[in-house]
């Protein structure tokens, strides 16, 4: 794809990463961050990104910072929008947006939960409004999740693929915008059998972590979940869901009392010292570079096998 003027609104956690792996991928982007100290320290958090690649810093020239909306996204084909997760103030920013780019522009929402649909629900120009859910950091986890709305054309599903394939990601398309995507449904589901097993007393937090990064997550990055019952066969898995899926924890009900107990008790996790699990300063910061090693690792390999 030939380089592209892209905007990117909010360039925080996820902004941020968004741009740089934009930028990476040869376009020029405009990052409208509105707060100064954010603003200010957005070149040292892209140079550290370039710096966990290897990456030459020039590439950097291809960002600009801004303390507008408008000349952010000025002459932009695409715009991700990474601002707070508040519906009110991605529908205003998106009000805004049609009035600063052409009715051609996509206009992209990396929201985690709101459905694209909701966001887009005041414009004239709905059929260019998507979801694109990115994994945190953004510039690491390949998946995208590119999720339709009731109101998302064809082409601008095809051109936002098309655009994050050609940067390096795995974009997948997400039919309806139901709560929560694909992703984080999944995610969800593991954690609330996870939370109900510590509950009642089966097993520790730390032993449901070993069961998962020694069991079934050692094969997760290769195998997934259809792919693991087609090859143990839908025969064993009909008769251990015959078995289990009765017991599970699978009421449509609030999440756990002992989830809430927790949040009201202050045990926030990493944070505070304690969630499921106790965490000093040294074993928190072991488990992220853990984290970001791996992930850092990953990516450097995706990287050489496509070049
Ligand atoms: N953090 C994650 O793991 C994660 C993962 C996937 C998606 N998301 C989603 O990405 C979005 C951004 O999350 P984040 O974690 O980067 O938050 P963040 O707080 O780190 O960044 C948000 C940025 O938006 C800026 N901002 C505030 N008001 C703004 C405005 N009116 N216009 C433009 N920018 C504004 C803030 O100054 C901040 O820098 C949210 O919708 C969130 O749900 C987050």
């Amino acid at each position: 794809m030939s380089a592209q003027k892209i905007g990117v609104i909010g360039g925080g956690l996820m902004g941020h990463g968004i741009a740089y792996l934009l930028a990476a991928a040869g376009h020029a982007i405009g990052v409208f961050e509105p707060t100064p100290e954010l603003r200010a320290t957005l070149p040292k958090r892209l140079r550290a990104i370039a710096d966990l690649f290897g990456d030459n810093a020039a590439l950097l020239e291809n960002v600009s910072a801004h303390d507008q909306l408008a000349p952010a996204v000025a002459g932009t084909s695409f715009v991700f929008e990474a601002a707070p997760e508040k519906l009110p103030l991605k529908q205003k920013i998106f009000a805004e947006l049609e009035s600063a780019v052409t009715p051609d522009a996509i206009l992209a929402s990396n929201s985690s939960a709101i459905p694209p649909t909701e966001i887009g629900r005041h414009l004239k120009h709905r059929e260019r409004v998507v979801g694109t859910h990115f994994w945190n950091p953004p510039h690491l986890v390949p998946l995208v999740e590119v999720i339709e709305s009731e109101k998302t054309s064809g082409e601008v599903l095809r051109a936002t693929m098309e655009l994050l394939r050609d940067a390096g990601k795995t974009p997948v398309h997400v039919r309806r915008d139901v709560p929560g995507f694909v992703g984080n449904r999944l995610q969800h589901a593991l954690k609330r059998e996870a939370i109900a097993l510590v509950a009642a007393g089966v097993c520790d937090a730390e032993t449901i972590d070993i069961v998962v990064k020694e069991g079934p997550g050692a094969r997760m990055a290769v195998l997934g979940p259809m792919e693991q019952s087609d090859l143990v066969g839908l025969d064993l898995t009909l008769d251990i869901a015959d078995v289990l899926y009765a017991d599970l924890d699978c009421t449509a009900g609030p999440p756990h009392a002992f989830l809430r107990q927790k949040v009201s008790d202050g045990k926030l996790g990493m944070k505070t010292g304690e969630g499921f699990r106790r965490w000093t300063a040294e074993s928190a910061g072991a488990v992220r570079e853990r984290l970001s090693g791996f992930l850092v690792q990953q990516a450097k390999a995706r990287r050489k096998s496509v070049t």
